[in-house]
């Protein structure tokens, strides 16, 4: 019987896991497998819900957004007999390895899978780039560009009203998106679940600006650190100044991947398979001084990723 390799997104989808499932399909095809499509995350393997990925099913899917293969939280997955049940499924397609594209809780579930005797290989993909192996998530730099073009629309009417925007992105524990968007829109503030803010140094900060003749202030607030419309009213009550609450919301996991996306994606797929032809299981695919790498599962959920502080203040200091 031909050798099977199984492909699965998981978690909260992200731009470029299509790109992602394109590559681990048509690199798979390649080498001589055939490629199962495992529908809905790990609900999938529970259920047998499953598809065989031929090289044009994956057709122009390289340029949308989401995945094609649906995604899904699986509770069960967390419970060993249900790995067990898994695995006899993986068994009976005779699959070689599954690539399982996600975050962190995706790849707890495949370093179990691994452990039951079938070889899986993770690939960061969430827009949050929270997974600490790894400097690049899939997902990241479309999510990114999206909320840049979003907030470039609301200063247009912030600034025709004189108002504070205050805008809040996604990252529920991690502030990377607020922190390098708040750079890219010229937010006078952007706060993250990493370092604790000082609500008197921000209004004083907006008052001054005002003082210097700023029209319009942009703040990018995290999801992580909560309290958006909380925060535009106390704003406006403390300055003076109008302000509004806009919660982006998933919005900013939509639309077409960027270049950096489709590529990142392309070359994570490729090296996934290749790990699973030689036969290589419980790994993650991350990126490494700029480099494309893999690690072990367990040892990849225990790294810590540094905040960058540098780029923090840099983000609070040119902005005034
Ligand atoms: P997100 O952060 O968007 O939720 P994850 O990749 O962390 O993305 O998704 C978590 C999902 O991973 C869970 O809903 C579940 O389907 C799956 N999973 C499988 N095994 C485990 C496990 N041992 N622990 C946590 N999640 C698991
Ligand atoms: O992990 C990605 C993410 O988009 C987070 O930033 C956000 O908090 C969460 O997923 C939202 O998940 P859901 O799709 O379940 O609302």
């Amino acid at each position: 019987m031909e050798k099977t390799i199984g492909v699965l997104t998981s978690g909260g989808d992200a731009p470029g896991m299509n790109a992602a499932v394109r590559a681990v399909t048509r690199t798979a095809l390649q080498k001589g497998f055939k490629v199962i499509g495992i529908r809905r995350g790990y609900n999938g393997l529970l259920n047998g819900d499953m598809v065989e990925l031929k090289a044009r099913n994956v057709s122009n899917i390289i340029q949308r957004g989401g995945t094609e293969i649906f995604t899904a939280r699986c509770k069960e997955f967390k419970d060993w007999e249900y790995v067990l049940k898994a695995k006899e499924v993986c068994e009976k397609a005779n699959m070689a390895g599954v690539v399982v594209i996600g975050g962190d809780g995706s790849f707890r579930g495949a370093a179990d899978l691994s452990k039951a005797g079938i070889p899986c290989v993770g690939i960061p993909g969430t827009i949050d780039n929270d997974i600490q192996c790894s400097e690049y998530t899939i997902g990241y730099d479309t999510a990114m560009n999206t909320v840049m073009e979003l907030v470039d629309k609301l200063r247009d009417t912030s600034h025709s009203h004189e108002r504070c925007a205050v805008v809040e992105v996604m990252g529920r524990g991690a502030g990377h998106i607020a922190l390098n968007t708040g750079i890219a829109v010229g937010a006078i503030a952007a706060l993250v679940p990493e370092v604790p803010y000082d609500f008197n140094e921000l209004v004083a900060k907006i008052k001054r600006g005002r003082e210097t003749g700023k029209e319009q202030f942009i703040i990018i607030v995290a999801e992580g650190v909560g309290g958006t419309e909380e925060l535009a009213k106390r704003i406006q009550e403390s300055t003076g100044i109008e302000s509004r609450a806009t919660i982006l919301g998933h919005v900013q996991r939509g639309g077409s991947p960027t270049v950096r996306d489709r590529v990142m994606a392309s070359e994570m797929g490729y090296y996934a398979v290749e790990l699973l032809e030689k036969g290589i299981g419980n790994r993650v695919v991350g990126v490494k001084n700029g480099k494309v790498y893999d690690v072990d599962i367990q040892e990849a959920l225990s790294m810590k990723k540094p905040f960058d502080e540098r780029l923090y203040k840099i983000a609070n200091n040119i902005s005034f």
